[in-house]
């Protein structure tokens, strides 16, 4: 306390959450990191304070899985569109994927969507580079260019990023492995699903639930288990994108009891929906890997709560109106906006469990801010930590309309249902991107990359002398030579 420092924020009677934690104290936020947390009378002065009395401090959460489409489809969203809606959210950091057009596979492209994101962004943001042949001449050039990580398609999925084969995902496990980076995974294996997709069309099927069919389980499981695999070979490090079933389980808890260094993600439309809901939704419901069997919503719900599975990311994927709504399933667009209504959906459906407003901030903010390097600048509201901060009312009823959210994709499987919560004010670094339920305009291109931030543990890498660039820089005999 007693700082002679002025700040420029202090925010009293809120109630601030973390994953051990929930205490009422005030908050004093300075060059947009936490300067004290403590009682109201220990707070210095400032410059400006904010009354949140009866709502929830939360760190922000970090969604480490949208699709803004920038460049490429704006349409369907840009980076000011896409960062308006996490900061409705309550959502402070996001990383983007790399399906946009161009591809992001090179550092020329990867340097454009730099500039485009810092021009427009809300929130804080991380950049995906795509992990394949195209970009396999480029690790280092990417990594040098700012990135949080790598995305590896192993299915098709909007943008027609081509999967890699199992020995070209091997040779890119080994190039990545060295830089430390953590490689996410869209984990469906495309021949199976491919095949199967054929067969569908061929057999005149066109409802919804071909789409379900064509993907079951053993698409997911069978992909997850031989990510695994190779990331215990190489030695690099995975996340598994939405886990959608609760057959892909047991391959995450095989391979972290093996000690392969791999965490996994879930979305709340795995959670929520379920194959119920085709009849109803038809198209709009169309998502990869698609919205399963109501059995599977229960164990993924258990394995989050016993840390089986990481975190709650969203894989926001807007899509317009008439690319949601074409009759025949094999032509819609597969995806759904969802980084503006995870926290309400989630706080939401927690109070019904009784689940702890705590766990929620683990798996929102601190887990992601854990696994990319970023905690404990982001992911906490700690002294000095980052003042990114989501303020919620808990308390607040009302119903998703998705003529009513900031998202272009004026269409998603969440509208009307109830909510209980409702993110009031966003902060990223001190400053209101959200206020009182306002865009604060003004905020537009204050986020920036986190990648500078990141700190990720030094690489490590396994079965070095089998990788591709040792088979082939090796002269074979040297080492008879040497000893004979
Ligand atoms: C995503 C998209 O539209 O970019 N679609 C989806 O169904 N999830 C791609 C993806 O994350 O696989
Ligand atoms: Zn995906």
């Amino acid at each position: 306390m007693t700082s002679t420092q002025h700040a420029d924020l202090v925010i009293h009677g809120g109630r601030i959450v973390s994953p051990d934690s929930e205490r009422q104290e005030s908050i004093a936020i300075k060059d947009g990191r936490v300067l004290a947390i403590g009682a109201p009378d220990t707070m210095p002065a400032a410059h400006e304070t904010l009354d949140a009395a009866g709502l929830h401090i939360l760190p922000g959460a970090i969604d480490v899985h949208v699709h803004f489409r920038d460049p490429g489809y704006p349409q369907k969203e840009d980076f000011a569109s896409g960062t308006a809606a996490a900061a409705f959210g309550g959502v402070t950091t996001v990383f983007d994927m790399p399906n946009t057009l161009p591809t992001i596979a090179t550092p020329e492209a990867l340097a454009a969507k730099h500039v485009i994101a810092k021009e427009k962004a809300y929130v804080d943001y991380g950049l995906y580079a795509v992990l394949g042949e195209p970009s396999l001449d480029h690790i280092d050039a990417l990594v040098e260019g700012g990135i949080i990580g790598f995305k590896l398609y192993m299915g098709n999925t909007f943008g027609k990023v081509p999967s890699p084969t199992t020995g070209a995902m091997l040779e890119a496990f080994e190039l990545v492995a060295p830089t430390g980076k953590r490689i996410s995974l869209h984990a469906e294996t495309n021949s199976i699903m491919e095949r199967r997709e054929t067969r569908l069309r061929e057999s005149g099927r066109t409802d919804p639930l071909a789409h379900l069919a064509a993907r079951p389980d053993v698409v997911a499981v069978e992909a997850v288990a031989r990510a695994a695999i190779l990331a215990e070979w190489t030695g690099a490090r995975i996340h598994i994108l939405h886990i959608s079933s609760s057959a892909e389980l047991r391959p995450l808890a095989e391979a972290k009891a093996r000690g392969v260094d791999i965490t996994g993600e879930t979305c709340p439309h795995y959670l929520m929906l379920s194959s119920d809901d085709y009849e109803r939704l038809r198209g709009v419901i169309r998502v990869n890997p698609p919205v399963r069997e109501a059995v599977n919503q229960e164990k993924l719900w258990a394995a989050l709560e016993d840390g089986t599975i990481d975190m709650i990311a969203t894989d926001h994927a807007p899509h317009a109106i008439d690319e949601k709504t074409r009759a025949d399933i094999w032509t819609v667009d597969c995806g759904f906006p969802g980084v503006e209504t995870q926290m309400p959906l989630m706080l939401t459906a927690m109070s019904g469990r009784q689940g702890s407003i705590r766990d929620y901030v683990k798996w929102s903010a601190e887990k992601p801010a854990k696994t990319w390097g970023l905690y404990p600048r982001k992911g906490a509201l700690d002294v000095g930590s980052d003042a990114d901060i989501a303020i919620v009312d808990m308390n607040r009823p009302w119903t998703i309309d998705d003529a009513l959210i900031q998202s272009r994709a004026k269409i998603s499987p969440f509208h009307g249902m109830r909510a209980s919560a409702l993110p009031i004010h966003t902060l990223v670094r001190g400053r209101f991107v959200m206020k009182d339920r306002i865009l604060q305009e003004d905020s537009r291109g204050w986020g920036g990359s986190v990648h500078s931030i990141q700190a990720m543990p030094p690489g490590e890498v396994r079965n070095g002398e089998t990788t591709m660039a040792a088979i082939t820089s090796h002269d074979p005999f040297a080492n008879i030579e040497a000893t004979s």
